[in-house]
């Protein structure tokens, strides 16, 4: 992409409405603008962001053996009437009347539309379990949106739901998702702690919320320090297998939100490998049996003919909130700094001299041989001085940064920058694309 073509209008004060880092970059680097209190429209940088994080969040989810599927932001009162919640979820459900005066919503969540799915759907305990998820719009009419996109009342989210014959069933489904969450958390750069959550409106008696720490954080957290450093990226996943092991090995250290915290059970962890911080839910999983599956009927037949209400989880991932929640991880002074696996583009080529045909002829060159690789990159040949180039470029947090001016061309060289630990070095062009292999998973694959 070509940057002076490109749609990026970024800000060079902070905005006066923006509280926290997050929001403040996330306006002044271009990737999104509020249209009214708490909804926002995302422009191509950030919707490259959404994109990315939806795109770990998909391949994690169907290595655990969940479906996708799309379920509609609009449902129907009736439908909520069936569980019982249409009263009960209050004034953050957007309540719409269509032109035949028929009561409508717009979708805060969908653990009743999938059971009605679900229930028209499967008839037989032989074809559980079954794990379905979609990444939707969600809107939730909150009292106080706030923060940007962290704290939304348009937001979008991927939300799955299980079903099982048994709370044995059940049980295996959570544990899947929780060894989902660890790994897609982790492949955005994320440390994000299980921790002890309150059930609350959705119900059931078992629940986490992963939260990464961060000092904007809406909720004070306790948990002990081994947690934060847990790597699960390097060891090999069966989803067949039993993930007990793995989930015991987290919860087995103390980490509570406020609302489940045990200042007795905290206070036997040794002083120093306490940690009371503040964090930011970026996803919360729950498994609540039979709440919505008995009201609506969700039943199969078991294997003697009898008749058998299935065991239901749902579990959450605030897709829009991550793009706040990475930035505010992943930051520093001048701007955002990217994780490569989330970042917008991967390399910019920052032409210093765009009015100079050799400059111009060698930054066209490299970024049609890095580009044939497949690595996304931006090419900012904007006719601006060299500082103003280099602050934009820190502000939007590439990850690499390929500096070409006539001085290095004269000499066949180029500079590459690391924008996370700011090291440059000069290198040879022609040994540039070498650097950039292809892209697996969450690293770069060197190639032979
Ligand atoms: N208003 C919001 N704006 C942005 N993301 C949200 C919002 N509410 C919830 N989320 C995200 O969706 C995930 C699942 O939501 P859920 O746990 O059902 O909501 P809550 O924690 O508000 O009860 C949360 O972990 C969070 O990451
Ligand atoms: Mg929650």
């Amino acid at each position: 992409m070509r940057m002076s073509q490109y749609f990026l209008p970024t800000l060079k004060e902070n905005p006066a409405e923006a509280q926290i880092v997050s929001h403040r970059l996330m306006l002044r680097a271009g990737l999104v603008r509020q249209t009214s209190a708490g909804i926002y429209a995302w422009l191509p940088f950030g919707l490259r962001v959404l994109k990315n994080i939806e795109r770990i969040v998909r391949e994690e989810q169907d290595a655990a053996g969940a479906q996708e599927v799309l379920m509609p932001t609009i449902q129907s009162a009736d439908l909520w009437r069936e569980s019982g919640r249409y009263d009960a979820y209050g004034p953050e459900m957007l309540r719409i009347k269509d032109r035949h005066d028929r009561e409508m919503l717009y979708g805060p969540t969908n653990e009743e539309m999938i059971t009605v799915l679900f229930r028209d759907g499967v008839k037989s305990y032989r074809d559980l379990p079954k794990n379905l998820y979609h990444i939707q719009w969600k809107f939730r009419d909150e009292v106080r949106p706030r923060f940007g996109v962290m704290r939304g009342r348009e937001f979008l989210m991927k939300d799955n739901y299980s079903f099982d014959i048994d709370r044995a069933g059940a049980i295996r489904s959570y544990n899947n998702m929780f060894v989902a969450y660890l790994r897609t958390f982790a492949r955005m750069g994320l440390k994000a702690i299980p921790m002890r959550a309150d059930t609350g409106p959705i119900g059931g008696d078992l629940s986490h919320e992963f939260i990464i720490l961060a000092e904007t954080g809406e909720s004070a957290v306790f948990c002990h320090k081994g947690l934060v450093d847990k790597d699960i990226l390097g060891r090999a996943i069966d989803y067949a297998s039993d993930l007990q092991p793995i989930v015991n090995e987290w919860t087995s250290l103390y980490a509570a939100t406020d609302e489940m915290h045990d200042k007795d059970a905290f206070e036997k962890i040794p002083e120093g490998e306490r940690l009371a911080a503040r964090g930011i839910e970026v996803g919360h999983i729950f498994n609540f049996g039979t709440k919505y599956s008995k009201p609506m009927n969700a039943v199969v037949a078991g294997p003697g003919g009898e008749q058998i209400t299935v065991e239901m989880g749902s579990y959450g991932i605030g897709v829009s909130r991550l793009v706040g929640g990475i930035i505010e991880a992943s930051h520093d002074s001048a701007g955002i700094v990217w994780p490569e696996s989330v970042a917008p583009f991967r390399v910019a080529v920052v032409n210093l001299k765009p009015d100079d045909n050799v400059v111009m002829g060698a930054c066209v060159k490299l970024y049609d041989t890095l580009q044939a690789k497949g690595v996304d990159l931006l090419h900012d040949d904007r006719d601006l001085r060299p500082g103003a180039k280099f602050a934009d470029m820190d502000l939007i947090g590439t990850p690499w940064q390929v500096i070409v001016g006539p001085k290095g061309l004269a000499g066949g060289k180029v500079e590459l920058k690391n924008r996370k630990t700011g090291v440059r070095e000069e290198l040879p062009i022609d040994q540039l694309a070498q650097r950039f292999g292809r892209w697996s998973a969450s690293c770069w694959v060197s190639e032979p």
